[in-house]
């Protein structure tokens, strides 16, 4: 006669509490990588929430870049004529996408802090004596209105045409600072920054799109903006500020800005088109204010190098098949999802029209 086994009572306890440990375990794991980096411990309720979603996002992420390797790449091809313009680009993904748009015999003009060494940076990992690919390097703070507006002047000056804007410098988890205009750090370098600049360059971009090679704008934003929520009451979070937070809100905002800046294209009907990049989870000095720093080798083991992680952002700027596509969230060169508001034209307008307001802009595009 076959018998069942009853679990004992031990068991039984051991398994309902198995989340309650695994949870346990997992703050103790966090908490002690924090303390071997210069992070903070999350102190509220609230903190704990942000870091513990951040988390989730984190594996979900990763395993989209491994689910989905195959898809991520993107072929390069010669077109000598193009003039690409790049925020940052020194390091990081941006190295890697200057890399790939010398390679397509461009034309390619970083906006940098620090001009020089960035042209060095670049000449270690192209040989700029043989590349049939131009480089220029212009100095350039993205947090700071005035150098944008000095920089995207400079550009007006030199070149009557842009066909590729890539938005990609960016700062994340940073201490809460202001910028010398008065807006919060991440909000004014990874967002208004380049809000600004597009509404500046939009006039060579539109010069340099024609039908059937639509001029791109690529903004490149991340997978935390699933879990973005623009602070409208309080934007530079100043009364209860935390630096995951700040970082998903300036991410999303990137997100609803391409959607509205796309649907004001189509509208005036320009050979321009806007797409949004989430580059995947890539192994930069972007997390050094995270608690990954305490653990290099898992990032080396489980990240996308820098050269996967421009694969996507350089597909979003030359690829052929989504030309016409704009308003697009890009992931391992593919769709990825996007957050709730994004979907929503009125939301999308809200964002574009309160950083107008707040950069004075009267008329979004005219580059005045
Ligand atoms: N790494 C990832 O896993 C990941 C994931 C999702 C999204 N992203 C996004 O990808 C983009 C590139 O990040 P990354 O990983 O390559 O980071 P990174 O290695 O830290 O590079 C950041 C770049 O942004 C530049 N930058 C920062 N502040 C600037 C400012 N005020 N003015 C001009 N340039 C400035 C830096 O130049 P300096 O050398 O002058 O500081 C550098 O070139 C960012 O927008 C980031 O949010 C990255």
């Amino acid at each position: 006669m076959a018998t069942t086994k009853t679990p004992s009572n031990s068991y039984k306890l051991l398994t309902s509490t198995m989340w309650l440990w695994l949870i346990l375990l997992a703050v103790a794991v966090y908490g002690f990588l924090i303390s071997k980096t210069t992070k903070e411990m999350p102190k509220t309720w609230f903190e704990w929430k942000t870091e513990f979603r951040y988390q989730y996002l984190g594996i979900v992420g990763l395993w989209h870049d491994g689910h989905y390797a195959a898809r991520d790449r993107v072929a390069l091809y010669s077109q000598p004529d193009r003039v690409a313009v790049i925020t940052g680009g020194n390091r990081g993904i941006g190295l890697r996408i200057v890399e790939k748009l010398l390679a397509c015999d461009m034309t390619v003009i970083m906006g940098v802090r620090d001009p020089v060494t960035a042209e060095k940076a670049v000449g270690n990992i192209v040989d700029l004596s043989q590349t049939k690919g131009k480089l220029i390097c212009e100095k350039l703070d993205v947090g700071d209105l005035k150098s944008v507006r000095a920089f995207a002047q400079r550009l007006k000056e030199k070149h009557s045409k842009i066909d590729i804007l890539l938005n990609n410098a960016g700062i994340m988890f940073a201490p809460f600072k202001l910028s010398s205009d008065g807006f919060e750090s991440h909000f004014a370098i990874n967002f208004l920054g380049h809000f600004l600049l597009t509404h500046l360059l939009l006039p060579q971009l539109r010069a340099a799109g024609r039908e059937g090679r639509n001029a791109r704008i690529v903004n490149v934003s991340s997978c935390v903006n699933l879990i973005g929520r623009i602070n409208y009451k309080d934007i530079n979070g100043v009364k209860n500020y935390y630096p995951g937070t700040a970082y998903s809100q300036s991410k999303l905002a990137q997100i609803l800005f391409t959607r509205h800046l796309q649907a004001m294209l189509d509208a005036e009907k320009a050979h321009v088109q806007a797409n949004v990049v989430h580059p995947g989870i890539v192994d930069t000095d972007l997390f050094e204010h995270s608690a990954t720093t305490s653990a290099p080798f898992l990032k080396k083991i489980f990240f996308k190098t820098p050269e996967r992680g421009s694969r996507t952002v350089v597909f979003a700027a030359i690829d052929p098949s989504i030309e016409g596509e704009g308003g697009t969230y890009l992931s391992n060169c593919g769709k990825g999802p996007m957050h709730g508001d994004a979907k929503k034209p009125e939301k999308c307008e809200k964002l574009f029209q309160f950083a107008s307001e707040l950069l004075k802009i009267k008329q979004y595009g005219t580059g005045v």
